[in-house]
């Protein structure tokens, strides 16, 4: 495997659910895998889950990990191409990638959206610079439009905790103060549009998602409604993709709570976090037994590590 994208970068789900399961049971059984191998985590953006499961993946895989929170602790980069550099950017990304390359044998990536230019998030052109400047297997810690370690948790979580033959799933945007990328709700859609599940998205107007991401999902703009005989609510805010990067709404009649999840079939609530409580779900649904936000955090060892472990056996 040469890059983690999407869900077809990693073939048959139901096998990777199941090397999944695998990796779960019994994390330490493919540590030599990892031997003298090593891995650079990039971070241009915060992270507390990505950063710690994809460490704790790779250590279990008996790999060494570097982290470099690059804002931080690297030059800042220059990314666009025959500009002069004569400002604030001291290296440019055409050199960075290639010597980040040499000191490893995988690389982890996150960087989001920046909601300056929607062409240019959705182009993915910084994450696409390291998949061919670096000469190693790209791993995606999230990008400007998907998050796919987030959302093979997720599905991973959702199998785990599933009790109908092909769960109601529905993905709900929620308020938020401010104005959050698209990854985890694009990629959502995509892995479950894969899944044997039956999956509603809902959301007031104007919070549509992308096309390429949405084509034959069931859009419900009632979330009451759509809430109805759930299996599972995944709550999520996005800003606006038509007026790219606004947020048009904090309506917090749109807040996931109790009252609402009284119209699911017991519906287990899942977030990816961090989640702002009172705005995105209220207390009471979070604390509640039905939550397995913190489950499906841990589920996101188990991503990382299924997929490091395809990547270190291509190596
Ligand atoms: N869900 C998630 O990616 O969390 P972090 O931003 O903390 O890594």
């Amino acid at each position: 495997m040469q890059r983690f994208l999407t869900p077809s970068d990693i073939g048959d789900l139901k096998q990777a659910l199941k090397e999944a399961a695998e990796v779960k049971k019994n994390p330490f059984a493919h540590q030599h895998l990892g031997k003298n191998k090593t891995i650079v985590l990039i971070f241009f953006n915060s992270s507390l889950r990505t950063r710690l499961s994809t460490q704790k993946a790779a250590t279990n895989l008996g790999m060494n990990v570097i982290v470099l929170d690059i804002n931080k602790d690297g030059w800042q980069l220059e990314t666009e191409f025959g500009v002069v550099m004569d400002g604030d950017k001291p290296e440019h990304i055409r050199e960075a990638v290639p010597v980040i390359g040499q000191y490893c044998d995988i690389i982890g990536v996150r960087s989001f959206a920046r909601f300056e230019n929607k062409e240019e998030d959705y182009s993915e052109r910084l994450l696409n610079q390291f998949i061919e400047l670096s000469g190693r297997p790209v791993i995606s810690m999230e990008s400007a439009t998907r998050h796919p370690l987030q959302a093979f948790a997720d599905l991973f979580t959702i199998e785990e905790y599933r009790s109908a033959q092909r769960p109601k799933v529905v993905l709900t945007w929620a308020p938020h103060p401010k104005a959050l990328p698209q990854a985890v709700p694009n990629s959502f859609v995509e892995w479950m549009k894969e899944a044997d599940v039956d999956l509603t998205v809902t959301h007031p107007k104007g919070y549509e998602l992308a096309p390429e991401f949405m084509e034959g999902v069931n859009v419900e703009y009632d979330q009451r409604k759509a809430f109805e005989g759930a299996d599972f609510i995944y709550a999520k805010s996005w800003a606006s993709f038509s007026e790219y990067g606004k947020v048009l709404s904090k309506d917090r009649s749109w807040t996931v709570d109790e009252e609402k999840m009284a119209l699911t079939n017991d519906a287990k609530f899942m977030h990816c976090l961090p989640v702002r409580r009172n705005m995105v779900v209220s207390d009471a649904v979070i604390e509640s037994s039905n939550s397995i936000v913190v489950q499906e955090a841990a589920n996101r060892v188990v991503s990382a590590q299924t997929v490091l472990k395809r990547m270190l056996e291509s190596l």
